[in-house]
């Protein structure tokens, strides 16, 4: 497919929730993401696709019988982290289309339904739960917890959606064939403009409270204080190196302070650990390492700290035959494991599944640096109509 068509349909969605510090919000169900939804819903009429909607806030547009057996599921995501990138997420999903439309004038006659799919809630960027759509649909986690998770605001996530999740799809297996998610490499892995996915490494998220007394910045004597905010930092530094010493990744990036003033001690500060590794038990001994020496520390402070586990992604290995099959038909491309999450992990579990990756010349991703060379995406939706029209 021609650069140009890539770029005009990208352009469409392009300036929507990017914001003058850089980089985008879309978080999912606001502003911008609904309106990502609304220009999916016009996509599809445009196509003669009906859009469904799972009940889980997952949206999908139909090429053939819905919810038929053995369909094909193709797409991503909207939602972006705070001042993220546009290519995380959309690129799966403008891909979709042009994909389908590349099908549908070549002549290719389906023999299963193909449906371009737009999970909610991937990053868990508004709900803290990544994953969260494809977790629904797949039964991964309790439609009732999933009501319950609150954003920032503390809204819910059932008020956000306007009703408790439907929950996993009934009969799920026999009706999904395979997912392919196409989405941008989000490291520096791939030299050329398409790979396919072999596994995504085990990762998860750890809320790590810590507290002390608050007290006034002035007047309490250094050796009186009992700051959490200590804690804290020795901590930061203490993931970062049990994650070198293991080969692992580790990540405190988000945090939370009370009061959170200049003149005042804190009496809370609460940090978020991002854990990835190669395999699960390292992932879990790293997590256990940081955790010992963060209770460690606060013995020293004369502070508390209490973790609180608040997800996890198992280790996954993407279907091999598939990999190879795919690599195989887009002229050997590489297969190449990654350290970011994806829907496509998660389905993972119940369904064939294979993700193929765009090159992603900086490396950069979650950042407002991240970018994609227009001319592979355009090969990007190329490899994508090629598989399509393989699977169905
Ligand atoms: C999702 O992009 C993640 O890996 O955090
Ligand atoms: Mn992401
Ligand atoms: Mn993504």
């Amino acid at each position: 497919m021609s650069e140009k068509i890539f770029s005009a349909l990208w352009a469409e969605i392009e300036a929507i929730g990017r914001v003058d510090g850089g980089g985008y919000i879309r978080y999912a169900l606001d502003r911008p993401e609904l309106i990502l939804r609304d220009w999916f819903r016009n996509q599809a009429d445009r196509r003669d696709m009906p859009v469904t909607d799972d009940g889980n806030g997952n949206l999908f547009a139909w090429w053939g019988g819905q919810w038929g057996r053995g369909a094909v599921l193709t797409g991503s995501h909207f939602d972006s982290v705070p001042h993220g990138g546009g290519y995380d997420g959309p690129l799966g999903i403008v891909s979709a289309f042009l994909a389908i439309d590349q099908l549908r004038s070549s002549g290719h006659q389906p023999k299963n339904p193909i449906a371009v799919v737009a999970f909610v809630e991937e990053e868990g960027g508004r709900f803290g739960l990544p994953c969260l759509g494809s977790r629904l649909l797949s039964g991964a986690i309790d439609p009732a917890k999933a009501a319950a998770l609150t954003d920032r605001d503390g809204i819910t996530f059932g008020e956000a959606l306007g009703a408790t999740p439907a929950g996993p799809l009934p009969g799920l297996q026999s009706r999904i064939g395979a997912l392919v998610e196409l989405h941008i490499e989000q490291g520096r892995q791939l030299e050329v403009p398409v790979g396919v996915a072999s596994a995504i490494w085990p990762h998860g998220r750890w809320r790590f409270d810590f507290t002390g007394h608050g007290d006034h910045a002035g007047t309490t004597r250094m050796a009186d204080r009992r700051d959490p905010m200590l804690t804290f930092a020795y901590t930061v530094l203490a993931a970062n190196k049990e994650a070198r010493l293991s080969g692992a990744h580790a990540t405190m990036a988000r945090v939370e302070v009370e009061p959170n003033a200049t003149n005042a001690i804190p009496s809370l500060v609460r940090g978020w650990l991002d854990a990835r590794a190669a395999d699960t038990a390292t992932m879990d001994s790293l997590v256990t390492a940081v955790t010992k020496r963060a209770t460690e520390r606060a013995g020293r402070d004369g502070t508390e700290v209490e973790v609180t586990s608040e997800s996890l992604s198992g280790e996954v290995t993407f279907d091999t035959e598939l990999a190879g099959r795919l690599s195989a038909l887009l002229g050997d491309a590489p297969i190449l494991p990654t350290s970011a999450g994806h829907d496509a992990g998660v389905l993972s579990a119940l369904v064939p599944t294979a993700m193929l990756f765009v090159r992603n010349p900086t490396g950069i991703s979650h950042s407002p640096a991240e970018r994609a060379e227009h001319a592979d995406c355009a090969t990007g939706v190329d490899a994508l109509a090629q598989v399509l029209s393989e699977l169905t």
